[in-house]
């Protein structure tokens, strides 16, 4: 039995996540299979290659041919229509028993339209195996909807542990069925680096490469097996294109000025070691390395802005995310070169902020000057606050709430991702026969991953917008869910991390906080989206 079968029996409305701003149920169905499409010429060719590509599934998996024609029809069949009336990325759906009508003003809106009809399906249409035998009616309906948050974003780090392009591909997938907008792509670490730059080809020809892997917990430990990857320009193109065609930007981040151990590993006369170095080596244990840039040298910010600058090249999306996270000056305190610098610029402890941190803001403002060349804007963890920020440069809120608290009352625009809700590499619960990975987290210090698991009510009952004054709330830009994957080494863990918890990260981003109901939330998730996870053979954590 279907889950629509379900539905249209008793006319009961479609289970949509994440949940539409308003949907109010009409008298009767309107016939899916077979039915004929049309766009009209206003709506734009991406818009109109994804309506094809829904034709060309439902044509598939429904058995019966549906044709997408170019015409103004708006009384019979499905038809696509652009009206600029509708909020961006939102769009209204009018369904009769003759017409099922879609209005956009642009193609996220369009693409939502589409995600939004796929969940009222039959679940086949997630696959391409013919079901014909499936009920292809729609129940009659008026939908609007649109989202709460323009920033809906997702991250994953790619640096502790690898992902190849068919993984990102998959994630890029699924995460747009539930409406994520933003892939926040970490390619930079201490442990590999992972984007390959024509200026420096050592960046991945050695800092891709680790020789081994600590194990488990023991950081004294390390397994012995060459380790690594990196992505080519012509496969980060690829994804580009395919994350495009899913209305997702990519937030490419190039982590500086800590967590660069694996530049240094390729480029030594980066680094702080003065003139007999150890040799660098591409960090084969976690944590933070206290061996960092040595932004005192010239050279060493000419090297990232050729970095950021091939960087801003690849990536069209307006925003580079600069990481500006964890970056320990200990070694700044005495390197000659640092400084001189510090005494050039005049920098001094001030205010509770030392010399050091007043450097890294140097080095961040430098940056970010550099990057609104390129015609970019910089996102950068919370850690870029402390000492003076320049104005126009976005905060992601990772250290709890309060970053993005302060950052959003002097008037930075914000992105919330704070570790309370928003960390999934967190483990989901206590019990160790639902968490059938955690065993790795008990080896770890950090013990908020055990004490403190981050269950799917949690996420769920995050709301962003708490604790920001009313004249701050339009700086919170949305909310992102963050993947470290120091201890997520496998595709089949990393989306089991993922999900259902990226389900309930959807409903904060999208919906306003009078839709969310835990209880509506949980009963679609085991009645329409899990079936939907396994079409698309995700793999993902069971309700409790
Ligand atoms: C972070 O989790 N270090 C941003």
């Amino acid at each position: 039995m279907t889950v629509f079968a379900a539905c249209s029996a008793k006319l009961e409305a479609p289970q949509i996540v994440p949940a539409p701003r308003s949907l109010e149920m009409g008298k009767g169905a309107i016939d899916f299979k077979g039915i004929a499409i049309c766009c009209d010429p206003s709506v734009d060719s991406l818009s109109r290659f994804a309506v094809e590509q829904f034709s060309g599934c439902l044509t598939k998996v429904s058995g019966k041919k549906s044709y997408v024609t170019t015409g103004a029809g708006a009384d019979k069949g499905l038809c696509f229509l652009k009206d600029d009336s509708v909020a961006p990325e939102g769009y209204r759906i009018s369904i009769t028993p003759k017409s099922a009508v879609v209005r956009a003003s642009d193609f996220n809106g369009f693409f939502y339209s589409l995600q939004t009809l796929r969940q009222m399906l039959p679940v086949s249409i997630y696959g391409t195996e013919p079901d014909s035998r499936a009920d292809w009616r729609v129940p009659c309906c008026e939908i609007e909807d649109a989202p709460r948050f323009a920033y809906r974003g997702f991250h994953l780090d790619c640096c502790r542990h690898f992902f190849s392009r068919e993984e990102i591909k998959k994630l890029l997938d699924v995460m747009s069925v539930f409406k994520f907008n933003r892939f926040h792509w970490h390619l930079t670490e201490d442990q590999g680096w992972r984007i390959e730059l024509d200026g420096y080809p050592r960046l991945t020809e050695v800092g891709a490469w680790r020789t081994g892997t600590m194990i488990g917990g023991d950081w004294e430990s390390n397994d012995g097996i060459e380790y690594g990857g990196f992505y080519t320009r012509d496969e980060i193109r690829d994804i580009l294109e395919y994350a495009d065609a899913r209305g997702i930007t990519i937030i490419p981040e190039i982590d500086l000025p800590g967590h660069m151990q694996a530049a240094l590993a390729a480029y030594p006369e980066f680094g702080c070691k003065g003139s007999q170095p150890q040799p660098y080596e591409v960090w084969t244990i976690w944590g933070v390395s206290k061996q960092v840039l040595n932004v005192g040298k010239e050279k060493t910010l000419c090297f990232l802005e050729d970095v950021l600058g091939e960087v801003a090249d690849i990536f069209p999306g307006e925003y580079i995310h600069i990481g500006g996270d964890e970056c320990p000056r200990d070694e700044w305190k005495t390197d000659p070169d640092c400084q001189r610098k510090i005494r050039e610029l005049g920098l001094k402890d001030k205010d509770g902020v030392s010399a050091e941190a007043r450097l890294q803001n140097y080095v961040t403002a430098r940056m970010q000057k550099f990057l609104a060349t390129k015609g970019k804007k910089i996102i950068g963890w919370d850690e870029i606050l402390e000492g003076d920020l320049a104005e126009g440069a976005t905060v992601m809120s990772w250290r709890g709430t309060a970053g993005g608290i302060k950052a959003a009352s002097m008037g930075y625009d914000v992105i919330m991702s704070p570790t309370t809700y928003c960390y999934f590499d967190y483990v989901q619960g206590n019990d160790l026969v639902k968490e059938p990975f955690s065993i790795t987290h008990q080896w770890s210090e950090n013990k908020e991953w055990i004490d403190n698991p981050l269950s799917l009510d949690k996420v769920y009952g995050y709301e962003p917008l708490a604790e920001i004054p009313a004249e701050a709330q339009k700086h919170i830009l949305g909310v992102q869910c963050n993947m470290w994957t120091e201890y997520i080494a496998e595709p089949d863990y990393l989306e089991y991390m993922f999900f259902p918890r990226a389900l309930a990260i959807s409903e904060v981003q999208w919906c306003t906080p009078e839709k969310k109901d835990f209880e509506r939330f949980t009963s679609a998730l085991a009645a329409h989206e899990f079936p939907i996870l396994d079409k698309l053979g995700v793999n993902y954590r069971k309700l409790d």
